[in-house]
């Protein structure tokens, strides 16, 4: 440790309701209390001061798919977004089934991001489970239970080997479970009937029938009552079903297409009740170009943007005192650090020093002020607060819109072995 801390928060309001400056050094909080003069200052007065969020599920796409997000714009956004660790997905072109591909895989993200990252490992029945711990797979998954766009279907004997061999390792398995019916699907109304909510359930009942030897699950998206209500293990849900509905979209209107689908607008407010059920807030940040969305709706891709858009959107609903700051910091920032066995970030000496400060009026979400390659979003016009500044181990990463590219750390799960 230098002699010198890099910077001191002031006047900060704690989740208690003291006020406090935090003190920053090597990437960590030193100390929580009065901070001496002398020290690069930001006076958090009249601000709402969050730990960096940890979004653990996107897809930040790059390689053949740069055209949708790469990590240098992936991240930016994450960052714009008060997002300081994202986890990305294996679904990408190549998969991240073998170490060759996750090694490119991290050298690209140790080359682009402009925050902290973890990558987690795809998993077949081929995929070297033991040696993609070893790489640095900080989970295994999301698994698909049912196809989506650049994702194979496991088969059940499969995903019970594969959650024995996670299982051992002391793991965590991540899983997409739907189940879905073939048909004709034209509409955002055919798309939910074809992975209704009941086949969701169905899907959580199986993959548990699944786990015969109590590995740790996380359900990624789940989006119904339904299946919250039949999973165990830790819960995850998206921004997209917390505030959009198909019955407020046009019904070929192909931008609302995910997986699982919008529900209807009576399913969506029935996922708040369950509120208190989610362990964890995130996006599935899946990024497609515009042209892709506007190809007649049974072509286009699945999957809408989210990485940036996720924290302001809930604290809109703060200010709207609908949730409170605590909720966001336990569901984006403490409950993922704890499932994932990530440093957690916070105010408390030891902890990782990536903070999103954020004013106190909302703005309307336009998609000019977004830093996705994609270049839309479905949450057009709705109220978001967005954060002024952000910090990254202890550094400004984002001021008033300008970028330094800050230390942005691998974290590498527990298994990792250094080449
Ligand atoms: O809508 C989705 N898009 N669901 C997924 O599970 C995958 C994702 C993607 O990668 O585009
Ligand atoms: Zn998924
Ligand atoms: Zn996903």
């Amino acid at each position: 440790m230098g002699v010198c801390p890099d910077l001191v928060l002031t006047n900060v309001t704690l989740p208690g309701g003291r006020v406090a400056d935090i003190t920053l050094q090597d990437g960590r909080v030193t100390h929580a209390g009065s901070a001496p003069g002398g020290i690069p200052a930001i006076d958090c007065s009249g601000m709402l001061v969050l730990p960096g969020a940890i979004d653990m599920h996107v897809h930040m796409r790059g390689g053949v798919q740069s055209a949708k997000e790469d990590w240098t714009s992936g991240t930016k956004s994450a960052l714009a977004g008060g997002v300081t660790v994202v986890i990305d997905q294996p679904n990408t072109i190549p998969p991240l089934t073998d170490p060759s591909n996750f090694f490119n895989r991290v050298s690209d993200a140790r080359d682009h991001s402009y925050c902290h990252f973890g990558i987690n490992s795809g998993v077949t029945d081929q995929t070297p489970i033991q040696q993609m711990w070893k790489a640095g797979a900080l989970a295994f998954g999301e698994t698909f239970f049912a196809p989506s766009s650049y994702g194979d279907a496991i088969t059940e004997p499969a995903l019970s080997g594969a959650l024995v061999k996670i299982q051992e390792l002391g793991a965590l398995a991540t899983i997409h479970a739907e189940e879905v019916l073939s048909g004709s699907d034209p509409t955002l109304v055919t798309h939910n009937a074809l992975r209704s909510a009941r086949d969701e359930m169905l899907a959580v009942q199986r993959v548990l029938a699944c786990n015969k030897v109590n590995c740790r699950l996380h359900f990624c998206h789940l989006s119904s009552v339904q299946a919250i209500d039949t999973a165990r293990g830790s819960i995850e849900v998206t921004p997209h079903h917390l505030f959009l509905s198909f019955d407020k979209l046009k019904p070929t209107d192909a931008y609302g297409k995910v997986n699982p689908p919008l529900r209807s607008e009576q399913e969506r407010k029935n996922l708040w009740t369950r509120w208190n059920r989610i362990d964890v807030i995130a996006s599935d940040h899946a990024p497609h170009t515009c042209a892709e969305k506007q190809a007649p709706f049974e072509q286009a891709p699945s999957g809408i943007p989210g990485v940036e858009t996720m924290i302001p959107l809930l604290m809109a609903e703060v200010l709207k005192k609908r949730i409170s700051l605590t909720d966001i910091m336990m569901k984006t920032s403490h409950n993922p650090a704890e499932i994932l066995g990530i440093r957690p970030a916070g105010f408390t000496p030891g902890d990782r020093a990536d903070f999103a400060i954020f004013p106190t009026v909302p703005i309307s979400i336009t998609t000019d002020r977004l830093h996705s390659k994609c270049g839309w979003t479905p949450y057009e016009g709705m109220d978001a607060v967005f954060p002024e500044n952000v910090i990254l181990a202890g550094n400004i990463v984002f001021e008033s819109g300008e970028y330094h590219r800050g230390t942005c750390e691998w974290m590498n799960g527990a298994g990792y072995v250094p080449r």
